[in-house]
């Protein structure tokens, strides 16, 4: 099964992580193609430009489609060797429509099962968006013989108060995806991501904040004679966003690598020099 690498996909590549994963990817001699429903980038890379190295976005091919439709991508993913999967979510609500909520009572909107914000949309469900999306890519990779090497960005433990069925979600698709033999699999379990690019109020360790703040207020308000939540005690340790991209390039690159990789594999795993 081991093959050399040269044309990889990342499914999310204007994300946060996917976007550095690109990056490195490219820096690497990779050819590289994003894909991801709204397609182009939003904004040229901050840090790139802050280094002048702003070329790695011409380097990226970026595509328009859902991994939820295989026909908006099998052409692409024929061409390629390699995938990593970073699409998923932390709060099943929008969690970026929470982070730019600008009241308390926005923010609870965004949270609250029942209301307008998240009633009935199953395609933001941790079911579709964590494991529907890896299982239908894996399904179409099975049809796509060149394409032997998938990374999928798991997560470690489950945060204080993030719903349980984020990481069952997530265990879910990871048990799935390692009894497919067509394809090399390599499931990475990073603990929240930061960078120092970006503002706390956009980043999902501010979100987790805010969130942690209005499930308490809630709480609070239900029984007062209950503890507060504690607040956002993070059971792993924070990895800058760049070490995962990093160790995602890293775990591609390396054919023995394979299985589940936690926190302190990632950690070693993007150390390592090529
Ligand atoms: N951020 C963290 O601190 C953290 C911590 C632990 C684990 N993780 C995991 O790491 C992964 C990456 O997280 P992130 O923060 O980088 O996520 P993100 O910024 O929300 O990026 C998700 C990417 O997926 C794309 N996408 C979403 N639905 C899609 C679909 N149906 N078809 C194609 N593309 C789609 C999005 O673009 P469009 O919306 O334009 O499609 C975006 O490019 C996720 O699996 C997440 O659960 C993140």
């Amino acid at each position: 099964m081991a093959q050399s690498i040269k044309k990889l996909l990342v499914v999310g590549g204007t994300g946060f992580l996917g976007s550095k994963i690109c990056q490195r990817a490219v820096e690497r001699g990779l050819e590289v193609v994003s894909l991801s429903r709204r397609g182009q980038p939003s904004q040229p890379d901050p840090s790139a430009k802050a280094t002048g190295t702003n070329d790695w976005q011409a380097g990226v091919t970026w595509c328009q489609g859902d991994v939820l439709r295989p026909e908006t991508y099998a052409a692409e993913l024929a061409k390629c060797d390699a995938v990593v999967h970073t699409v998923g979510t932390l709060l099943e609500a929008n969690y970026k429509g929470l982070a730019q909520s600008t009241s308390l009572c926005q923010a609870v909107s965004h949270l609250v099962p029942n209301s307008p914000q998240v009633k009935g949309q199953r395609e933001h469900s941790y079911e579709v968006i964590n494991r529907d999306t890896a299982l239908m890519l894996a399904q179409a990779m099975a049809q796509s013989p060149r394409t032997k090497n998938l990374v999928y960005i798991s997560a470690s433990r489950v945060l204080p108060f993030i719903d349980s069925r984020y990481i069952s979600t997530k265990r879910e698709a990871e048990a799935a995806l390692l009894k497919y033999g067509h394809f090399r699999t390599v499931i990475l379990r990073p603990g929240i991501m930061y960078s120092a690019q970006q503002s706390l109020r956009s980043s999902v360790a501010g979100v987790l904040g805010m969130a942690g703040q209005v499930k308490q207020a809630l709480l609070s308000r239900i029984s007062r004679t209950q503890s507060p939540v504690p607040s956002a005690g993070l059971a792993t340790p924070p990895l800058p966003v760049d070490q995962v991209a990093l160790a995602t390039v890293n775990a591609l690159l390396n054919p023995s690598v394979a299985g589940v990789v936690p926190v302190d594999g990632i950690i070693e795993l993007a150390s390592r020099s090529q």
